[in-house]
């Protein structure tokens, strides 16, 4: 190894967890979610021809900035009967570690570009 390459090593390791991090959300999200919230997270995949409630449009930054990200955390948890919304959102818990409903929950304000409150 020539030494440019020793120097850019703990850079590499400190960045590679939250890149990780980052495309296991994404994987996550394009494995569960976009039949129904949309590839582009924007509430229009395949499934909603026949769905009597519409998904989250996850990109609307106001309706996504209204919520806390312990409601999201709850609402991928649980369902959408654990924050009084439709039963056509399934309940993950049985799917996903905390972690990675936690990883999701940041996965999707980066598709809302918001945070809570704005
Ligand atoms: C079978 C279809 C379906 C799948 C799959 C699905 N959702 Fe949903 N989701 C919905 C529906 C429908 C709503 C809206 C419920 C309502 O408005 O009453 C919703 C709402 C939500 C909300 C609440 C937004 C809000 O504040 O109103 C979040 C967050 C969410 N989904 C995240 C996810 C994530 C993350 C996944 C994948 C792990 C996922 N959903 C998979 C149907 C689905």
């Amino acid at each position: 190894m020539n030494n440019k390459v020793v120097a850019a090593l703990p850079l590499l390791l400190a960045l590679a967890p939250s890149l990780a991090m980052a495309e296991s959300a994404s994987d996550n999200y394009h494995t569960y979610c976009i039949q129904c919230h949309g590839m582009r997270g924007d509430g229009m995949g395949v499934n909603i021809r026949d769905m009597s409630v519409q998904p989250r449009d996850h990109t609307d930054a106001k309706a996504m900035g209204g919520r806390s990200d312990d409601e999201i955390f709850k609402v991928i948890k649980e369902g959408g009967l654990s924050i009084s919304k439709s039963v056509l959102m399934p309940p993950w818990g049985s799917t996903f570690t905390d972690n990675e409903i936690h990883d999701l929950v940041k996965y999707l304000r980066t598709l809302c570009k918001c945070k809570h409150g704005g």
